[in-house]
């Protein structure tokens, strides 16, 4: 059926396909047999690597750090060019402050700087010169999916102006200013319009405010959607608004709306020049990849790239980058010679699939390297490594397609046996000198469709933890999810929480490599980790309240503090910030100031930190957050290293969009700025801005 639409010119690209000769063979009809000859192109979801699996995209996130971001996606564009794609609907940049709503795992968390910054690094790292071995990027979902009501995936999202361009907007302009070729439309209603019929979204925003000159593909079905969603009054009338709103592909799986164009053109429903725009945009991205030029790939060399060494390494040095040490009192890290046995319980310690996280097609699951693998080969035959997996974790309730897809999805059996495996995991636990207790989600229990109404640990993992812990067998904890979950009780009770995340292909090693201080761990939060589900959304930035003492805000049961703060993580290492000042203290309106702080790595060896700076603005045309991230940067500490890290803050990070003016603004206010290591640094300093010359 493929074969028959592509010989007769009747489409333009193929999606799913991952095998270079099934790729060759459809490009052959495309350029030898249908009328015009123009190549196809191949279009997937590179999300996080290919046969190489990088850490889920939050986890990336996670490692502040665009460098190594860059370079995994850099590498999953190779995979992705040998294996015949040229096009990946990646990078998810939508922000986020539910953790209920599933596709928090995809994206960089609920920071819009945060969140542009990565988004930039993504779109560098699979596009780079957009040479042989480089992908077109699609950023993903124009805009506002993140903010689904009740984190209800597809939900409709509410608002407002200022929201948009402060807060959800800034990814996808950081991504279109990195070239992204593509933009993929969102599902769901955006303020009451469907955003893949959204012409304000699509063209007014999206090409005249960000300046895309790309092509914009639909999500899945999305134009067909458009009548589900009782927008439009039938599959023309949906190819139609589409088409008209900016949209220029339709992805699809059966029977395209689009179909219905050439008639709607007939009938004079829509311009041909209207058709003819979007074809042109889609024409010139296939030119901008060489696809005329070269429109084949080499079927040899996937064999020897996928999965190659150097990609290993590369992933095993991004999860060692991304994992976030939540707690510790001093048992990490572990010294393998003063432990003679070690329990490493949990089925997430050893399920390769779950290790590799949501969103791969094309991985090798045995490749990957589980926890308990990882810590086995660290430690050798010094250390005998005892595992039991415990507590059954149910996994998704409707297994996806994806999940059917995949004979390697983990999930429990029927006949487990849970109380007898608690038991037995419990007696491990307590004849060994240390239980790894990993926890967790299972892969499929976050991503896509995978909202959750409690972010409580699933299962009896919970109670077979506390149950290892009375036992008095000093436990550590491994933490594997992508969305932040209830750990009031671990972080009161035990001395050592490690966030894993799904942590890929070489991922067990990584984790093996922070829990033993191979690597001083220095990933960070990218999203505020709320106490309880009572608290979602939560995100750090939120506005001040009437009340000076901020005491309104709390719950009847739990504090508003979060139980971990944006941009929290730990190292083996500590670090002081002294020294913060300004190169002037009065700036004019547009003008920059620059901003210095000494750094001092007072241990005793060396290690990474995120130097994060915070502003706030006392008065203006609107209230502002509490704090907002305008600065950040990793770097490397020899012991005893003291470095001066400077940052400059002028009409970029200051600007603002204003609802009452429809504009941007920088006000004349007083600005306070916070540097450390987290979203609670207290180091101050401030300085006033005033207004332009010009005004
Ligand atoms: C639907 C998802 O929303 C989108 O992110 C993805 O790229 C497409 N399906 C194709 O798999």
């Amino acid at each position: 059926m493929v074969e028959a639409a592509v010989a007769a010119g009747g489409a333009g690209s193929v999606l799913f396909v991952k095998e270079p000769g099934l790729a060759n063979r459809l490009q052959r009809l495309a350029v030898e047999e249908s009328r015009l000859g123009i190549p196809l192109m191949f279009g997937f979801d590179v999300i996080h690597g290919l046969r190489t699996v990088f850490p889920v995209p939050v986890a990336l996130a996670a490692s502040w750090d665009p460098e190594t971001i860059e370079r995994s996606q850099a590498v999953a564009a190779r995979e992705a060019r040998a294996a015949g794609i040229q096009w990946t609907f990646a990078p998810m940049v939508d922000v986020t402050r539910d953790a209920r709503w599933g596709r928090i795992i995809e994206g960089a968390g609920e920071d819009p700087y945060l969140g542009s910054a990565v988004a930039a690094a993504q779109v560098r790292g699979f596009q780079g010169d957009l040479g042989p071995d480089r992908v077109l990027a699609g950023p993903k979902h124009l805009a506002g999916y993140g903010a689904s009501q009740g984190g209800r995936d597809y939900d409709e999202a509410e608002i407002s102006d200022s929201e948009l361009r402060n807060v959800y907007l800034p990814p996808f302009r950081a991504a279109v200013d990195a070239g992204a070729g593509t933009v993929m439309s969102a599902y769901m209603d955006l303020n009451g319009v469907p955003a893949s019929g959204n012409r304000w979204l699509l063209t007014e925003v999206l090409r005249d405010e960000l300046g895309f000159d790309g092509f914009v593909v639909s999500d899945a079905n999305a134009v067909k959607s458009l009548e589900t969603q009782h927008f439009a009054a039938s599959p023309t009338d949906a190819a139609v608004r589409a088409v008209s709103a900016g949209l220029d592909m339709e992805m699809c799986m059966f029977d395209p709306a689009f179909r219905t164009l050439p008639q709607a053109v007939a009938d004079g429903l829509v311009d041909e020049e209207v058709i003819d725009r979007a074809v042109r945009r889609v024409l010139a991205a296939k030119f901008r990849l060489g696809l005329f030029e070269q429109p084949y790939v080499d079927e040899g060399a996937a064999d020897a790239l996928l999965g190659a060494p150097a990609h290993r390494a590369a992933a095993r040095e991004a999860a060692e980058r991304s994992v976030v040490l939540l707690k510790n009192d001093g048992a990490l890290p572990l010294e393998a010679s003063a432990l003679g046995s070690i329990a490493v319980i949990g089925q997430l310690a050893d399920s390769k699939r779950d290790t590799l996280g949501p969103w791969v097609f094309d991985h090798v699951t045995d490749d990957a390297v589980t926890v308990l693998e990882g810590v086995r080969s660290r430690v050798g035959d010094d250390v005998r490594v005892v595992h039991a997996p415990g507590a059954g974790i149910p996994g998704r309730m409707f297994p996806s397609m994806f999940d059917r897809m995949d004979p390697t999805v983990e999930h429990t059996p029927d006949d487990h046996d849970d109380e007898a495996e608690i038991a037995r995991a419990v007696a491990l636990a307590e004849a060994s000198d240390l239980a790894l207790v990993v926890v967790g989600e299972r892969q499929n229990q976050v991503g896509e469709n995978a909202s959750r109404a409690t972010l409580d640990l699933p299962g009896r993992q919970l109670e077979q933890l506390q149950r290892i812990a009375a036992t008095g067998t000093p436990v550590v904890l491994v933490v594997m999810s992508g969305r932040p979950l209830d750990l009031r009780w671990a972080d009161e009770e035990l001395p050592a929480i490690v966030q894993a995340w799904y942590p890929g292909t070489s991922g067990g090693d990584a984790v093996a490599a922070v829990l033993f201080g191979d690597v001083s761990p220095a990933g960070r939060l990218p999203f505020t980790w709320p106490r309880h589900v009572g608290h979602v959304p939560m995100h750090y930035a939120h506005l001040r309240t009437f009340d000076p003492e901020q005491q309104g805000r709390r719950y009847w049961e739990e504090p508003s503090t979060p139980l971990y703060p944006f941009g929290h993580g730990l190292g083996y290492a500590t670090f002081a910030y002294s020294g913060l000042r300004l190169d002037r203290e009065r700036i004019r309106v547009g003008e920059q100031v620059q901003v210095r702080v000494d750094v001092t790595n007072e241990s005793g060896r060396d290690a990474d930190e995120v130097v994060q700076l915070y502003v706030h603005q006392r008065h203006g045309r609107a209230s502002r957050p509490v704090r907002e991230l305008k600065g950040f940067r990793r770097i490397r500490l020899a012991a005893g290293e003291t470095r001066t890290v400077g940052f400059d803050l002028g009409p970029d990070e200051l600007r603002y969009w204003s609802a009452s003016d429809r504009d941007w603004v920088q006000d004349a206010t007083t600005v306070d700025v916070w540097v450390g290591g987290d979203s609670t640094a207290d180091l101050a300093t401030a300085f006033t801005v005033t207004e332009g010359a010009d005004r």
